[in-house]
């Protein structure tokens, strides 16, 4: 029904800017103007993961809300869990327009934004107005373009958003500030974490909640590096892994746009992230919970990143092709899937594929 909505307000929205159109959802869903889950929610797909009761294992990734303005609007469309952001301590204005790509004929965006956000500021003074309301919201944190010390604008995001943020994600592998992803290396890992993991301590020591620390990598690390990053992410207990951001490979593209620089996202994706968090799957022995991001379009390719090794899902690029309907066609599927198979819930699921993912060549 609502997949068949999409399919009137598509052309529309298509035949704006990739980037007007996405203003254009957002105010949509700042005025109230989006399609709420009915019904109660399908227990089977409620699960605990680093801490948090999450009611269903479907989010929107980070970058679609990147100031804060519309959790409650996706998380009343069904999502489990929202997550605002990337947020920079100071406002930037990002890179020069145009600087997202359609790539209609792969069912792939090509983004550059840079971090295009309202600052710290401008996002907590949102989520402090939302305080009261119920809902997991993760906040995704990141370092300003000209920043003299990245690893301490981590800091600030931490200390910034402690009181508010459900979960944290250090996003260290957007493709789009120059030199960010080499914080991925694993002796720049290692200061970071302990910068932010003294930070969180700070917190605690001040009477505030403990948050959960989620870590977002790149789908381009190379294999011999995946070892002892996990080795790094292990022993600063960090709680979870996001896997992945965009890549900036250009592998089998068809559409014209794919020479645009910037960071692909989408059903080209899918494959890459995947062996990618199996990967990781494997090299942490499934001991962190994993959030599979990266070309789920339907709720097979969501049911394949929960059997590659993940407990919890995100998306973007499909939602811009197939809808808000895709939340609970997911849902769903994943939901039926379970029962079919006779399981109690996810976690029987969760990484049942993970060694056939990780072995295949990228
Ligand atoms: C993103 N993504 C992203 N990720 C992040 O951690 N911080 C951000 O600010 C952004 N910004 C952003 C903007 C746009 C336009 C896109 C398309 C993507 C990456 C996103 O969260 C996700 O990791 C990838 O897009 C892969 O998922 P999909 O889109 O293939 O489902």
């Amino acid at each position: 029904m609502l997949s068949a909505l999409y399919r009137f307000a598509r052309p529309a929205l298509f035949s704006l800017s990739p980037e007007d159109a996405h203003e254009a959802t957002l105010r949509a869903l700042e005025l109230g103007l989006h399609p709420r889950q009915l019904g109660t929610a399908n227990p089977i797909l409620r699960q605990t993961v680093f801490g948090l009761d999450f009611p269903n294992p479907i989010g929107v990734a980070a970058g679609y809300d990147k100031d804060a303005r519309v959790p409650d609007a996706l998380l009343a469309m069904g999502c489990g869990f929202a997550e605002i952001g990337t947020v920079t301590p100071r406002p930037q204005p990002g890179n020069p327009k145009p600087r997202i790509f359609r790539l209609v004929n792969d069912r792939a965006l090509i983004n550059r934004l840079g971090f295009n956000n309202g600052g710290h500021d401008a996002a907590l003074a949102r989520l402090n107005a939302r305080q009261d309301r119920a809902g997991i919201v993760g906040v995704n944190i990141g370092a300003n373009k000209d920043s003299s010390d990245r690893t301490g604008d981590y800091v600030m995001g931490i200390e910034a958003f402690n009181s508010v943020a459900s979960y944290f994600t250090v996003n260290i592998s957007s493709p789009n500030t120059p030199g960010l992803r080499d914080l991925q290396a694993p002796a720049a890992l290692e200061e970071l974490l302990s910068r932010i993991m003294e930070a969180r301590k700070r917190c605690a020591s001040k009477g505030e909640p403990r948050r959960p620390i989620i870590v977002k990598i790149a789908p381009d690390i190379a294999t011999e590096d995946i070892p002892a990053i996990c080795e790094r992410l292990l022993a600063h207990a960090v709680d979870g892994i996001a896997v992945s951001n965009t890549t900036l490979s250009r592998d089998g593209l068809k559409d014209s746009q794919a020479k645009e620089t910037g960071g692909l996202s989408g059903r080209p994706l899918f494959r890459r992230s995947t062996i990618m968090l199996a990967r990781i799957y494997e090299a942490t022995e499934g001991k962190i919970p994993l959030i599979g991001i990266g070309g789920i379009d339907d709720g097979e390719t969501a049911l394949e990143k929960i059997e590659a090794g993940a407990s919890l899902l995100q998306l973007y690029t499909g939602l811009v092709y197939a809808g808000p309907g895709l939340i609970g066609e997911i849902k769903a599927h994943v939901a039926d899937t379970i029962h079919r198979r006779g399981y109690a819930n996810i976690a029987t699921l969760r990484g049942s594929k993970a060694r056939q993912w990780a072995e295949m060549p990228l």
